[in-house]
């Protein structure tokens, strides 16, 4: 039997990176996936392989069940409609990963724009937010509980040097995930967050291929790497699957240690 057989779930900013490797996790282990991104095509500066083929085209052609939806997370309605795709197309919906994010706002807090900090609170924390309420609305209402993944970083819980956007996004990231956790375990429904460390895709291209900035980040990771996206399919495959049915509030970290020093 496959971990999340018979599941239903939506992985937003899925057409790349993390997300990806875990909507393909996610087919691999028997859910039906809805891929929820503002764009269908992967993103070209991106390490993953066959990035030349969509998401969803990918796992049907690996024999799994997935459609695409357009969707900008941080705009309410469209979140609502993709919701309302997953449960229209494939029955019900038992789980959301709130994984679309973007870096913007590099420097010291007293020189990033008004307009990068915006961007950031509304991609990361509303897009995030969004998620959680059109999903857990859907679970409330089908009465089967859910599960809830949201992923913010490690900068949701320590700093990290020229990123204050970012952070704060990550932050509020970590605590609604901590609240909603609490507000809605009676009904069944796990939400945690994933932090993971770094890991090479688009997003960090820079940081991975600039000397220096790629020393730096291996410091900070006592094991002394970068992480392969693989490794964070597996944590996010348990907090999906029935086996993580008494874990609420957790923020996971899945960083090579980094927040352990
Ligand atoms: N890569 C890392 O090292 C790392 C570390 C910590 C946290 N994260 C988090 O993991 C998540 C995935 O990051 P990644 O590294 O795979 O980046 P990525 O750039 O490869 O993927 C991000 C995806 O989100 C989509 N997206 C961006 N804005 C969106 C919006 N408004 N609506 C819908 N989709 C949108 C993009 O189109 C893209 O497909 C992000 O939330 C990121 O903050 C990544």
């Amino acid at each position: 039997m496959k971990r999340l057989e018979g599941k239903v779930a939506i992985v937003t900013g899925a057409s790349s990176g993390l997300n990806r490797a875990i909507a393909i996790g996610y087919a691999k282990e028997g859910a039906k996936v809805v891929i929820a991104d503002l764009r269908q095509e992967s993103n070209e500066d991106g390490y993953e392989v066959n990035k030349d083929i969509s998401t969803d085209e990918f796992i049907r052609k690996n024999g799994g069940e997935a459609i695409y939806v357009t969707c900008d997370v941080s705009k309410s309605a469209q979140v609502k409609n993709v919701v309302d795709k997953a449960v229209e197309t494939f029955g019900h919906l038992d789980i959301i990963v709130n994984g679309a994010g973007i870096t913007t706002g590099f420097g010291g807090l007293h020189e990033v724009s008004d307009e990068a900090f915006d961007l950031s609170m509304e991609v990361n924390a509303k897009g995030c937010w969004n998620g959680c309420k059109h999903a857990i609305a859907q679970f409330l209402k089908q009465g089967t509980g859910g599960k809830v993944i949201n992923i913010a970083s490690v900068g949701g819980v320590v700093g990290l040097w020229g990123k204050p956007a970012y952070c704060a996004s990550k932050g509020a990231i970590v605590n609604m995930t901590r609240q909603a956790a609490a507000d809605y375990a009676k009904a069944g429904i796990n939400i945690n967050a994933i932090c993971p460390g770094a890991f090479p895709t688009a997003m960090t291209k820079i940081g991975h291929e600039t000397p220096g900035k790629y020393e730096m980040t291996l410091a900070a990771h006592p094991i002394g790497r970068w992480g392969k996206v693989e490794e964070l399919v597996g944590p996010a495959i348990f907090l999906a699957s029935d086996e993580s049915s008494f874990v609420c509030g957790v923020i996971l970290p899945v960083d090579g240690g980094s927040l352990a020093v």
